[in-house]
């Protein structure tokens, strides 16, 4: 798999326009913060680490076309808030913004944001091998694993979260296969997570988000690993919509449900899951398919983006430092205590 989802070329955001995929794979200039905005927001390039390399680079466009510092401050903003579950995209402005001086003219800041992005890109693809490490020792030799949206290369600066773990046990000799939820209403897993593993030759099945209960009750699975837009101190854990329906019935079919995340994905400064803001789309995204209405008219559709699995429900969250385990309170404290192995 070629890790070129996300690539800064001269003055454009080159991304591929995940949107397309499995069907073409078409690339989407960004040249200004606007454009990039609109590709976050109609999930051209999507995940939430992949968001938060996106808007590292859109800080780049943001120093270059901004009039002055005030203008730079409102498209820092504008990006910042392109989408509010995943915590990945303000942890990355934020971090441009603390390298920012106040009178440092833009063409300087512009350099500096470029350093950061591509740090913040090369540390997101160096977490996800580590993640993919020390989660695929948790998988075992012939193991189907089930898998809910898409936490692969695509979603992430590249390799994976959850993919990542599942690549690594892969790459490791282990003779394991993938069920992939097809991720209602985007298709997540049944366009992306099943591409990315194609590819890479791993065996994957597609199976209906509705089906979770009967595939894991005739024991087709033996683990869940997916990844995560936002973890709040306590370890709760905000995913796709569906993520929290699946760690329930894993729950009650006894089989282990794992978060794979970089420490970029936790967010110590919200106390439990009920603060994670969740995202809430157009309702056309439910009542139409391929762009043809299936509901009848008037109708109007439920279309939250994410949901939380409480941290009562998780096994293990796969950080690139080591799995947290429960108490999370206490671990996720002490890994950004720097108080870890
Ligand atoms: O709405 P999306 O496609 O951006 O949602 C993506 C997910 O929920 C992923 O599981 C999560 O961002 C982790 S990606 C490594």
């Amino acid at each position: 798999m070629k890790d070129d989802h996300i690539v800064f070329r001269g003055e454009v955001l080159d991304l591929l326009d995940q949107r397309l995929l499995p069907l073409e794979a078409k690339r989407l200039p960004c040249d200004n913060v606007e454009s990039l905005i609109k590709a976050i927001k109609s999930m051209a390039v999507r995940g939430a680490p992949a968001i938060g390399v996106a808007a590292a680079y859109g800080c780049v466009l943001a120093a270059r076309e901004a009039k002055d510092e005030a203008d730079l401050e409102r498209l820092l903003h504008d990006l910042e808030n392109a989408r509010p579950t995943a915590v990945n995209l303000s942890w990355a402005v934020r971090k441009m913004r603390a390298l920012w001086q106040p009178g440092t003219p833009l063409e300087e800041a512009a350099q500096i944001f470029m350093a950061e992005a591509i740090a913040i890109h090369q540390a997101d693809i160096e977490a996800c091998r580590a993640i993919g490490r020390y989660g695929a020792e948790l998988i075992d030799d012939g193991d189907c694993v089930l898998t809910h949206c898409n936490a692969g290369a695509l979603a992430t600066g590249g390799y994976g979260t959850a993919l990542g773990v599942i690549r690594a046990a892969w790459e490791a000799g282990k003779k394991i296969s993938v069920i992939a939820d097809e991720t209602r209403p985007l298709l997540q897993g049944a366009r992306l997570t099943a591409w990315e593993l194609r590819q890479l030759g791993i065996p994957v099945t597609i199976a209906c988000d509705n089906a979770c209960a009967l595939v894991m009750g005739r024991g087709l699975a033996q683990k869940v690993v997916t990844g995560a837009d936002r973890i709040a101190a306590n370890g709760d854990t905000a995913n796709k919509i569906g993520t929290c329906g699946v760690a329930i019935l894993a729950r009650h079919f006894d089989i282990p449900f794992y978060i794979a995340a970089p420490l970029s994905t936790i967010d110590p400064s919200l106390e439990n899951g009920s603060q994670i803001p969740i995202e809430s789309r157009q309702t056309d995204e439910v009542c139409a398919i391929n762009g043809k209405r299936v509901a009848p008219e008037g109708v109007k559709a439920l279309n939250f983006a994410f949901d939380v699995t409480p941290a009562a429900l998780i096994a293990g969250i796969i950080t690139e430092r080591g799995v947290l385990r429960p108490p999370y309170g206490e671990s996720i404290s002490r890994i950004f205590k720097g108080v870890w192995k």
